[in-house]
């Protein structure tokens, strides 16, 4: 599905923008001029959660009281996605609408899908394992329509779970009450490892292909799944640590826990590899990412590319541009020396001017 307008109002410092979108198209603009607050515009219809804050007040422009966020899609804009955010300190409301009728958060993610590829995607290699949990679960709710809930059920289990923990850690519960909430983890914990598991498959088998088109290497690349617990074992292994739960009023083992791992010719990325390494890997990390959301609904994602080009050397660019030529990719740059030249010829350029 393809973007084919986007009409923000009061969202972050875009008071009034109203603009139509191409199946290529550049965002030109300075620093700080409101590229990336666009990106997260389409992010936000996409997923319904910001890339960038976890708080949504944030995204109404400072001193306004609501945002609108309007993506339409396909051509004559014959498909919709409106945010409304409204501000009444100390409330704070949102609202989605799909083709003009009211919607649940839970039935906009993944209408229409996207990939998004940003300096901060480095992050995913160095930073903690919540972020790589994340980027699975992103992907799975934009393509398994059970998958959201799931995973918000497992994490209200797991935070009642723990609760109950801590009261038989000071004695005020009793041990019996624990067998529901075990039953719970279990079956939906087990659930989301088996998911985040198959996806990763799909991407390593993807990314063995996309990595030696990248970096021009014949460097072996590989995506696993590192979950703490086997699905097989989990009452077993839930029972034998009973006291050190109890003792640590926290529930140890479950895909809460769980990490994605990289390598690269059989070394761990993180420590081993270097930074180009890294960014290669990404991008085809990336690559896969659109593989596997192309498979699933037959058309490939909005590829969005947020200041990435200014990082990639000539080759990798180039070979990016070959890449993005089937789908619809947006792409932002503070200018256009650094974008191939192919690109530019068929894109749309959106020029964004700093505020008088
Ligand atoms: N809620 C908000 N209201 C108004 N302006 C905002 C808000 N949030 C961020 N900004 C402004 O948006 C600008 C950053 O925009 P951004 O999209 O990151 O720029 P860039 O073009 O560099 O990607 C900053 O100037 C920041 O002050
Ligand atoms: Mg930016």
């Amino acid at each position: 599905m393809k973007i084919s307008r986007i009409k923000l109002t009061n969202f972050r410092s875009h008071v009034n923008f109203s603009e139509k979108f191409s199946p290529q198209t550049i965002i030109i603009g300075p620093n700080g001029v409101g590229k990336t607050n666009i990106i997260e515009a389409i992010l936000l219809a996409s997923t319904t959660r910001s890339h960038r804050t976890n708080h949504d007040r944030d995204l109404i422009a400072w001193e306004s009281e609501f945002a609108r966020n309007e993506i339409h899609l396909e051509e004559n804009d014959q498909k919709s996605i409106i945010a409304t955010f409204i501000t009444n300190t100390p409330t704070f409301s949102k609202s989605y609408m799909l083709n003009n009728s009211p919607k649940k958060a839970s039935e906009i993610v993944g209408f229409f899908q996207s990939v998004l590829f940003s300096p901060e995607s480095l992050d995913l290699v160095y930073s903690s394992p919540s972020l790589r949990r994340r980027f699975l679960d992103i992907i799975l709710c934009q393509s398994d329509r059970h998958y959201l809930r799931q995973l918000s059920q497992y994490n209200h289990v797991i935070r009642e779970r723990n609760k109950l923990l801590f009261y038989l850690n000071r004695g005020n519960s009793h041990v019996d009450e624990l067998q529901f909430w075990d039953d719970k983890v279990i079956t939906l914990g087990s659930d989301i490892i088996n998911k985040r598991a198959n996806l990763c498959q799909s991407l390593d088998q993807s990314i063995k292909k996309a990595y030696p088109l990248v970096s021009g290497t014949k460097d072996k690349s590989e995506i696993i799944y590192k979950n703490n617990v086997n699905p097989e074992q989990f009452e077993k292994t839930i029972l034998e640590n009973r006291q050190r739960e109890i003792k640590y009023t926290s529930t140890l083992f479950g895909p809460h826990r769980d990490d994605l791992l990289f390598f690269l010719n059989d070394h761990p990325l993180s420590t081993s590899g270097s930074r180009g390494e890294c960014r290669s890997f990404i991008l085809a990390l990336k690559l896969a990412e659109i593989d596997y959301l192309t498979k699933i609904h037959n058309q490939p994602p909005v590829l969005l590319l947020d200041d990435v080009f200014s990082e990639l050397d000539h080759d990798r660019r180039s070979r990016l541009a070959d890449i993005i030529e089937n789908q619809q990719t947006i792409i932002t740059a503070t200018d256009l020396d650094n974008i191939d030249k192919k690109t530019i010829k068929t894109a749309t350029i959106i020029k964004l001017t700093p505020n008088p």
